[in-house]
Formats: C-alpha cells, sequence, structure tokens
C-alpha cells in the first residue's frame, strides 16, 4: 500500500503542502508565502500565477523533504481561501485580472445594489448568505464590468471562472471543476440541489458557461498530468475551514470547530438539513463524500483576526515577530481599559456592517503597548464570543446542544496560551486544542484518502483525533460581563464610519 497522502493547502497568505501518514501525522511539510496586493485601501488581490508557482514549489518541496516520490502518495486533496475569484482565459490558461480576494470591499455599492428593496437577505433563502463584499458572485461580476472585454469574452465561452480549489484543480489536472463546498460561497449555487441557480446568475449577470462544474468533496477527479506529484489522483476538495472542521473530527450535529486564522471562522456541523440562520451566521455545504448526502453547516465568519496581530507588526511596529505577542500581553495584567475593534473589511458575523471602519477605544495617558497587544488578542476573543452567542440562539430553535459545546480550536494563534485562557474565560466554556493542528490540510487529506480507500471510513478520522491541551473558564461572571459589556460600547463606535 502507498504509504502518505499529500494535501494543497492554498491559503490567504502562503501556499503549503503538507504529507500525511496513515495515522494523520505530518511526514513532510513545505511553505512559501505569497504578496498582499493592495491598489487602494479596502482591495487586497494576490496573483494568480504566482500562486500557482508557488504551489508546484511546495508540493516537490515537501516531497523532497520526506524524500519520497509520487509512486508513495496514495491521493491528493486540495484545500483554499475560500471566496477569492479568479477568471481565466480557457484557452491560453492566463487570468484576466489579479485573483480578488475574500477581504476585498471593492463590491460594497454593487452588493447594495443587487440587494435592492429586498434587502441583504434577498438571496438567503437559497444561498444560506447575505449579499456582502465578502463572496465570490459579486467579485466574479465586478470583473466582468471592469475588466476591458471581459463581458464579450465571457459570453462567447472563452473564460473561465473559478475559486482557488477551480485555478489549482485546472493548473494540476486540466479539469475545470469545483466542489460544493467552494460553490456554497459563490452565492450562486442553490444550498439545496446543490447546483447553480440559473435565476441568480441571471441576475448577477454571470454567464453560466464560465461556472466549473461542482462536484462532491471527495471522489477521484483526476490524476495529475505534470510535475512532482504526476500520475496522483486528486480525490478531495474542500474549502479550507469546511476541511479544517473535517480534520477537527466534526462530524456529528452539534460538533463545532474554531479557526484562528488571518480571520477566524466557527463552524458548527448541523447535519443533513441546512439550518438558516436568524442571528447572523452563515449556512454553507460542510462536505459532501462522494453520492451520499451533504452535510450542512452554520458559520460564523470574522473578517480580522490573526491579520490584527500583522498589523500591530507590520503597520505599526509595537512588534518584531508574532511571536512576541504574547510575551508582550503578559507585561500587563489586564487590557487598561482599552478596546480595539478591527473593522478593516466592515464587520463580517454576525454583525454584517459594511459602513464599519476600526477603531481603538478608551485611550488614556495610562494605556500602553502592553495593554494594545492584550486589546489585539481580546478582539479575537470578543469576536469569537459574539458568533458562539449566535450559534447558541440559533441551535436553540434548533435543538443542538450548544449550551455544552466544547469548542475545538486551531490554527496559527492557538499557540497563544494567553489568548486560549482568555477565550475560554469569555465563552464561559472549555477550549480544546488537538495534537494535530494543522486541520485544514489534514481535513482535505482525510476526503481524499477516504475517496481511494486509504482510509477506510470516518471512524478512521475519529479515531485519529487526539486532545493536547484544554482551557476552562477560570473568570468571573461579573468581570466577563464587564468586560462584554465595554467591548460591545466600542463596537458601537465603528458604525457608519462610512457613508
Ligand atoms: O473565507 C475565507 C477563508 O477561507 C480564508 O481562510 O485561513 O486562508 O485565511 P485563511
Amino acid at each position: 500500500m502507498r504509504r502518505y497522502v499529500a494535501a494543497i493547502d492554498q491559503g490567504t497568505t502562503s501556499s503549503r503542502c503538507i504529507v500525511f501518514d496513515h495515522q494523520g501525522r505530518i511526514a513532510g511539510v513545505a511553505q512559501r508565502e505569497h504578496e498582499q496586493i493592495f491598489p487602494k485601501p479596502g482591495w487586497v488581490e494576490h496573483d494568480p500565477e504566482t500562486i500557482w508557482r508557488n504551489t508546484e514549489f511546495v508540493i516537490a518541496e515537501a516531497l523532497r523533504g520526506c524524500g519520497i516520490g509520487p509512486a508513495e502518495v496514495a491521493a491528493v486533496g486540495v484545500t483554499n481561501q475560500r471566496e477569492t475569484t479568479v477568471v481565466w482565459d480557457r484557452a491560453t490558461g492566463r487570468p484576466v485580472y489579479n485573483a480578488i480576494v475574500w477581504q476585498d470591499t471593492r463590491t460594497a455599492e454593487l452588493t447594495e445594489q443587487l440587494a435592492g428593496d429586498q434587502g441583504p437577505n434577498r438571496y438567503a433563502d437559497r444561498t444560506g448568505l447575505p449579499l456582502s463584499t465578502y463572496f465570490a458572485g459579486p467579485k466574479l461580476r465586478w470583473i466582468l464590468d471592469n475588466v476591458p472585454g471581459a463581458r464579450a469574452r465571457a459570453e462567447a465561452g472563452e473564460l473561465c471562472f473559478g475559486t482557488m480549489d477551480s485555478w489549482v484543480l485546472w493548473k494540476l489536472t486540466g479539469l475545470h471543476i469545483t466542489d460544493v463546498t467552494n460553490a456554497s460561497r459563490t452565492m450562486l449555487m442553490d444550498l439545496r440541489t446543490l447546483q447553480w441557480d440559473p435565476r441568480i446568475c441571471a441576475d448577477f449577470g454571470v454567464p453560466m458557461s464560465m461556472l466549473p462544474e461542482i462536484r462532491s468533496s471527495s471522489e477521484v477527479y483526476a490524476d495529475i498530468t505534470h510535475g512532482a506529484l504526476a500520475g496522483v489522483p486528486v480525490a478531495g476538495i474542500l474549502g479550507d475551514q469546511q476541511a479544517a472542521t473535517f480534520g477537527q473530527a466534526c462530524l456529528s450535529p452539534g460538533d463545532t470547530k474554531n479557526t484562528y486564522g488571518t480571520g477566524n471562522f466557527m463552524l458548527m456541523n448541523t447535519g443533513a438539513t441546512p439550518v438558516f440562520s436568524e442571528h447572523g451566521l452563515l449556512t454553507t455545504v460542510c462536505y459532501r463524500l462522494g453520492d451520499q448526502p451533504a452535510v450542512y453547516a452554520l458559520e460564523g465568519s470574522i473578517a480580522v483576526t490573526g491579520s490584527l496581530v500583522q498589523w500591530l507588526r507590520d503597520n505599526l511596529g509595537i512588534i518584531s515577530s508574532a511571536a512576541d505577542i504574547e510575551p508582550l500581553a503578559r507585561t500587563v495584567a489586564d487590557n487598561g481599559g482599552a478596546y480595539i475593534v478591527p473593522a478593516f473589511s466592515g464587520l463580517f458575523a454576525p454583525r454584517w456592517r459594511p459602513d464599519a471602519r476600526g477603531v481603538v477605544a478608551g485611550l488614556t495617558r495610562f494605556v500602553n503597548r502592553g495593554h494594545l497587544a492584550r486589546a489585539v488578542l481580546e478582539a479575537t476573543a470578543f469576536q469569537t464570543r459574539e458568533v458562539i452567542d449566535a450559534m447558541r440562539a440559533d441551535s436553540e430553535a434548533q435543538h443542538l446542544d450548544v449550551e455544552k459545546v466544547t469548542l475545538k480550536v486551531d490554527g496559527g494563534m492557538v499557540v497563544n496560551e494567553l489568548l486560549m485562557q482568555f477565550q475560554a474565560d469569555i465563552l464561559d466554556a472549555p477550549v480544546v486544542r488537538p495534537v494535530v493542528t494543522e486541520t485544514t490540510a489534514l481535513g482535505a487529506a482525510y476526503a481524499a484518502g477516504l475517496a481511494v480507500g486509504y482510509w477506510s471510513s470516518t471512524d478512521d478520522i475519529r479515531a485519529n483525533w487526539s486532545e493536547d491541551k484544554r482551557w476552562l473558564p477560570a473568570m468571573s461572571a461579573a468581570e466577563r460581563d464587564h468586560l462584554v459589556h465595554e467591548w460591545n460600547k466600542a463596537v458601537d463606535r465603528t458604525y457608519n464610519w462610512v457613508e
């Protein structure tokens, strides 16, 4: 038997390849960052060609690192930053414009126009999503409207649209496909039929010929045609947050994970029927294994968490590396009354306020660098608390027991013990970190490995998951309530900034 499964993780800041063994342990890893392009305030782009070159590079590096060739790899899974939108020429494979990143807010006016009199929830009953700059459909529409010649070429069938999974799959195999989880982030897919919705496509002015075929998250799509993994089947595709949910073995209704990346993304498995939120959460496809029924999730997406630490480092120079934030925050006992609300892209879940912009509130002469570092970390925990409150409210109606939720965490920030303890305190719930925190890549590997029989069932995923560390709430209710109250005052001050 081939000994490994590989995962390609095309993320917001970097592309990575990780090789896993049968126990879900990491055998090899390679990573390469790409440039964040900010042409104007609120705009965020990536160069798709650079991303593809980085992807090829990390595949070769990861295999070299563990001294194996393609004959040792049973399957490859692909996972990706979701919503980020590329349009390329079907004949030449050349992108017609940079990829427009999920954080980009250039479509604010467009989404308002699309909402019209019916408001931002115009398509929510079909797509599970509010009209927002976050999703791929409006970004695609922007490219068609603004790139010279794009609309005519799209209508002539010459252009392909894709999120980053489609772009990577196209490059690896020549197929133009996506999976149900990524398609569910476009606003163009009907959540129940799992097909493109012709009426929404017509409203958005998107020719359906440019859309990829929607496939399940776990099946053999095609063999890789060239490069270091030539001949190995690609057999899994999952948007990165869904992949992390799968990799965290959140396989039963009520199971919940929170990923601390550039943003935070909490997903709760809600089982085989979509649950529609009344409290600002998204309904999304969690995964679909082959021809089994789709499994859905409720999601709370927070745009800015880890990227606030980067901002403190890169824009303010208060720390020189991200790891410095914890020791700096530990130089003080509390936030000194300071709160930072990082509404850099407006506010996502559960508030959905495109008009919001970031604030630092509660400043006095007393506040120092340590307090600001603490306020940065606490912003992540407070935003997460808002999302879990929304999940508690939604799931009460659906009889999903999140009162007793244990939050499984992963992502870069979970090494930060001060943050994890504060998170447990502010949620009043246990927070649990698994041994393998690379759950995004692992989830994609599982999807691929299941499709080729490398793992025999999801029981293997449950068996591989193990706990590393658990943080229990230790804060008094009075202190927690006071901090949440102050946070809410700070959030109020972000509203109506963009007029
Ligand atoms: O929805 C955006 C999300 O998929 C991005 O994830 O980890 O690349 O920041 P990440």
